[in-house]
């Protein structure tokens, strides 16, 4: 697998997104599999200022502005970690891509979504995940499982409209692409989902002495 292996994780607020990196790392380690664990926005040190600024309740961004935040925060991810990760033969895995920007800032915001595939081409080169696992959830679930996290960052303070449209949009998302993604249904247990995942993934892993 000297290309290595790509694997995004997609799907609205409180979806599990987090929860399931976390139980797919693990088991990469387990194994003994060489994988880098990152997410987005951030996964660099500009990336992160970049987060700080795209998730302050404080200020108000147009989707414009906030789209190019977010692609700058990806072109950079790209360069510095993915691609030379991918080139060592690592698993890499991403906690959000460039599917939520096509779900938040197209279905959400209302952005072309020529605009933003066109933008996304010059941010990633193109460089598109192996596999992507959408975990798909009523938005008025996920926002109520992160409700108890405490404070809203301004993603989450979006009405549920907003929500609900980028939830159909990651759908049309994976119907348009069945090879790449993965719909799994989020209200199902988590070690019901993790289970499902490490199988598909381990089905994608070279084999091993
Ligand atoms: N399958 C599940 N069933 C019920 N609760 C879950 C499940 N998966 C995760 N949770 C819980 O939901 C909350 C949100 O999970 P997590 O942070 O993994 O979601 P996320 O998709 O990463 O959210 P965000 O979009 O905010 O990053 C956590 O409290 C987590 O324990
Ligand atoms: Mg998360």
């Amino acid at each position: 697998m000297s290309a290595g292996l790509f694997i995004t994780f997609e799907g609205p607020e409180g979806a599990g997104k987090s929860t399931q990196v976390r139980a797919l790392t693990a088991h990469l380690a387990a194994l003994g599999v060489p994988h880098t664990l990152t997410r987005e926005p951030g996964g660099t040190p500009f990336g992160t200022r970049v987060r700080d600024v795209l998730l302050d309740p404080t200020l108000q961004i147009d989707p414009l502005p906030e789209f190019l935040l977010y692609s700058a925060s990806r072109a950079q991810l790209v360069t510095d970690v993915i691609r030379p990760a991918l080139a060592r033969g690592e698993v890499v895995i991403c906690d959000r891509y460039f599917d939520s920007s096509l779900a938040y800032q197209g279905g959400g915001r209302g952005l072309s979504s020529e605009l933003l595939r066109r933008i996304t081409h010059e941010a990633t080169g193109g460089l598109t995940p192996h596999l992507t696992f959408l975990l798909d959830l009523d938005p008025s679930v996920g926002l109520g499982r992160v409700a108890a996290r405490g404070q809203p960052d301004r993603l989450e303070r979006a009405d549920l409209d907003f929500h609900t449209r980028v939830r159909a949009r990651f759908l049309d998302l994976a119907a348009a692409e069945p090879a790449r993604f993965e719909v799994l249904d989020a209200t199902r247990p988590q070690e019901a989902l993790s289970a499902h995942i490490t199988a598909r993934v381990d089905a994608r892993l070279p084999a091993r002495p």
